[in-house]
């Protein structure tokens, strides 16, 4: 990498975006401070309406296009010597979290001392396919939060109390050292790397955060946000006319300038910017005065945020109804990428102009929390999976999902509320596959490009990967919904300037319709359904293989309607000489020990991933429904860890230092 994304000690991230276009939402921002902070929701009960994360809507899948073609053939060039458009080096880290403020410790843990443990293996589970996952704590609430010296009962975070004069007034999120404790002990278990959001509701600047991110998380803090949406801050009250992009590039300049002073703050240059929704302004708006050059030896990181649509009318009263049904389909195809994509492709060249990472740094499928049938669902799924991989084929270097409560449609994780955890389990969203599969297609060796192959319709896109030069993986979709199998399609694969192997490997993305949100798997493994998930995957591994015709140089590939393929030209499961295969997990099994003397158990010794899904079963607590491990992990039994379950030791030594 280049030395300024060494800098930026790390790199990769992304950002949110309130998309009310030709509106003054005024007071949207308290609003939307006020869904992510209520995390701790009421418990839904048979009668309720169940929470958003819970939400049952299953719409209707898109009608069936009629000029759809069913063959489509890829003749592929067997090295990246002459690829047009080919991407810059990705990593299997690509996909990260932005995890709201207020949820923080819902998800990851309450202290440093009490990490979830689903979490630690939803986070390994990425590990081992990317050997790390970035995240950022941050979201609308780091403008308002604020450091304390202590907080009740030992937590890492906790609520303002609000202000009785002023009730609608959204309580502020406060933090202690504790937060940058829990953070650099999940980094010392899993390899997690952190972003932070140094607050810019004023310039009265509060840098706290900063001083404390790089003293307490050194090489795991990979930069420090500087503005959230900063176009909208006028909008949204927190500034006064004038308030525009010379405006914002002046107070960037301040707050450098306070950073520069400050001799507890030694790294001053990971700043990230200028994270614009896009909304009010345009990357060009900004960039067209001089921001990346003025800033660019603070920057270590350009960034966006950005959600294709929103539900802010039924949360808010904002902007006008989005209607979930007649929206559905346009997250079905692959112009929702390219669509999404397009306005960043000039910003993306300029950062790569000036040597930075460009960095989707919040996003996910519609602001003010989602929206219901749409964004828990297996179409969900291909959706981010199809953004994720044009991101990447446009030279983005990453892009962080968004985490928000149980009042959240659009969670890739969702830690059960807090007076449930004895009873059930986690629930992923289908976009926590999409995770899975982008860190498994660019890996662990920084030397894997991406290319935007499609070339049959906006139903069916693909993607080609080379990896150190050569081509290594077919990516292909079928967004079309047809249980009768009359829209399948077959793709045909054949290589240019090269054969194709006798065969392929193949694993597939199903679920039996793009509307549900349950049987999700990913070569034959699951999850689990809602309230089942401990964070490993269920099922025996399953990859397709399928014989290729040598003579006439082509691999044949079915794909379901709906489905996703990610074809292998070698085998999947004899791993690069440099990347190990180890099984990163952590058995829900609690013990009443500090996190830091979590040992390994060797009678839960599991291979490398899925290849022992029967000894897995025959650790008891992995089977659906289970309700013996989720009971073991009730916070408040003390310390919340943990037996590893490593299937080499290879990566022993790194996890339990
Ligand atoms: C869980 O918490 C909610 C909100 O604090 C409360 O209304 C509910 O009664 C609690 N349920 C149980 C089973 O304790
Ligand atoms: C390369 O990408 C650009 C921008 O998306 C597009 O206009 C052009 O057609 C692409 N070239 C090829 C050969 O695919
Ligand atoms: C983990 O947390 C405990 C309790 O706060 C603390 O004593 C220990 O130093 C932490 N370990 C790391 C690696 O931060
Ligand atoms: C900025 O946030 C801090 C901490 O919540 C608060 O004390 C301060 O008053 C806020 N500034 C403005 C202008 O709202
Ligand atoms: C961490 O949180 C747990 C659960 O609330 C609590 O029991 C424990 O005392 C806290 N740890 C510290 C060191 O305060
Ligand atoms: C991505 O960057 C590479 C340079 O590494 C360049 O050749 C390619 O055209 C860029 N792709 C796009 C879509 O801009
Ligand atoms: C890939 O890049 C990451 C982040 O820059 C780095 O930590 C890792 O060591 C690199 N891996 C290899 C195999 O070069
Ligand atoms: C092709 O891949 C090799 C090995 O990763 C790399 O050195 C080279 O720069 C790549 N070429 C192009 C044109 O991207
Ligand atoms: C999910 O799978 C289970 C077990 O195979 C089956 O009983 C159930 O009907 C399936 N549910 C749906 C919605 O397909
Ligand atoms: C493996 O996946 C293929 C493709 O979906 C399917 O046809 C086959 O039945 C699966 N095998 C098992 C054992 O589940």
């Amino acid at each position: 990498m280049l030395l300024s994304s060494l800098l930026c000690l790390a790199f990769l991230s992304t950002a949110r975006a309130v998309t009310v276009y030709g509106q003054t939402p005024f007071g949207l921002t308290s609003a939307l401070r006020t869904l992510t902070a209520t995390s701790e929701g009421a418990v839904p009960t048979a009668t309720e309406k169940p929470l958003a994360a819970y939400d049952e809507t299953i719409l209707k899948p898109p009608p069936l296009p009629q000029d759809q073609s069913l063959t489509f053939t890829l003749n592929l060039a067997a090295t990246n010597a002459s690829v047009p458009n080919l991407s810059i080096m990705q990593h299997g880290s690509f996909f990260g979290f932005s995890i709201e403020m207020s949820v923080l410790t819902q998800i990851m843990g309450k202290n440093a001392s009490h990490i979830q443990v689903p979490f630690l293996n939803l986070m390994g589970q990425i590990q081992q396919r990317a050997g790390g996952v970035h995240i950022r704590m941050g979201g609308n609430t780091q403008d308002f939060a604020y450091w304390v010296e202590n907080i009740p009962n030992g937590h890492a975070t906790s609520k303002e109390k609000s202000d009785p004069k002023n009730p609608t007034l959204t309580p502020a999120v406060l933090y202690s050292d504790e937060l940058f404790y829990l953070a650099a002990n999940i980094s010392s278990l899993v390899n997690v790397r952190w972003y932070l959001g140094i607050p810019f509701n004023d310039t009265n600047w509060r840098l706290t955060i900063a001083e404390k991110g790089q003293a307490i998380l050194g090489d795991h803090l990979i930069g420090l946000q500087a503005g959230n949406e900063p176009d909208y801050y006028l909008g949204h009250g927190h500034r006064t006319e004038p308030y525009g992009p010379n405006e914002y590039s002046n107070e960037f300049a301040a707050l450098i300038k306070a950073v520069e002073d400050n001799p507890r703050i030694p790294i001053k240059n990971m700043l990230i910017g200028p994270s614009l929704a896009t909304g009010p302004w345009t990357p060009e708006m900004l960039f067209d005065t001089g921001y990346l050059d003025r800033f660019k030896d603070s920057l270590c990181m350009v960034t966006m945020e950005h959600y294709p649509s929103n539900n802010c009318f039924v949360q808010f009263n904002v902007g006008s109804y989005v209607d979930p049904q007649e929206t559905f389909p346009s997250f079905l195809n692959h112009n929702a990428a390219l669509n999404l994509v397009q306005p960043y492709r000039h910003s993306s060249d300029l950062a790569r102009g000036i040597g930075k990472p460009f960095v989707m740094f919040e996003t996910n499928s519609a602001t003010c929390g989602g929206l219901p049938g749409i964004s828990d669902s297996f179409g969900a799924g291909l959706w981010a999976l199809d953004y994720g991989l044009t991101m990447a084929a446009a030279n983005f270097s990453g892009a962080l999902l968004h985490v928000g409560g149980q009042n959240v449609y659009y969670n890739p994780f969702t830690a059960p509320p807090t007076n449930q955890s004895s009873f059930h389990q986690w629930t992923v969203g289908a976009v926590y596959y999409s995770v899975i599969i982008v860190a498994e297609i660019f890996g662990k060796s920084n030397v894997s490009q991406v290319v935007d192959t499609s070339n049959n319709g906006i139903y069916a896109p693909s993607y080609a990967i080379y990896d150190n030069g050569q081509l290594s993986k077919v990516a292909l979709f079928n967004f079309m919904d047809d249980p009768s199998g009359a829209h399948d399609i077959t793709g045909t694969i054949t290589v240019d300037g090269g054969q194709v192997p006798q065969q392929v490997w193949v694993k597939y993305f199903l679920a039996s319709s793009v509307s549900v949100k349950t049987n999700l798997t990913w070569a034959g493994q699951t999850y689990g359904n809602k309230f089942q998930v401990d964070g490993r995957p269920k099922g025996e591994l399953n990859i397709t293989t399928i014989p290729c015709d040598t003579a006439q140089n082509q691999c044949r590939v079915p794909l379901k309607a709906p489905s996703f393929a990610l074809v292998f030209l070698t085998d999947p499961t004899v791993p690069a000489a440099a990347e190990p295969t180890a099984t990163l997990t952590f058995a829900t099994t609690a013990v009443t020990k500090l996190v830091n003397t979590a040992t390994v158990d060797p009678s839960v010794l599991a291979t490398s991933n899925g290849h022992s899904g029967k000894e897995r079963a025959a650790l008891g607590s992995t089977s659906p429904g289970s309700i013996s491990a989720a009971r073991r992990v009730v916070p408040g039994v003390g310390v919340v860890l943990v037996s590893m379950v490593l299937g080499a030791g290879v990566v022993l030594a790194a996890v339990a230092r």
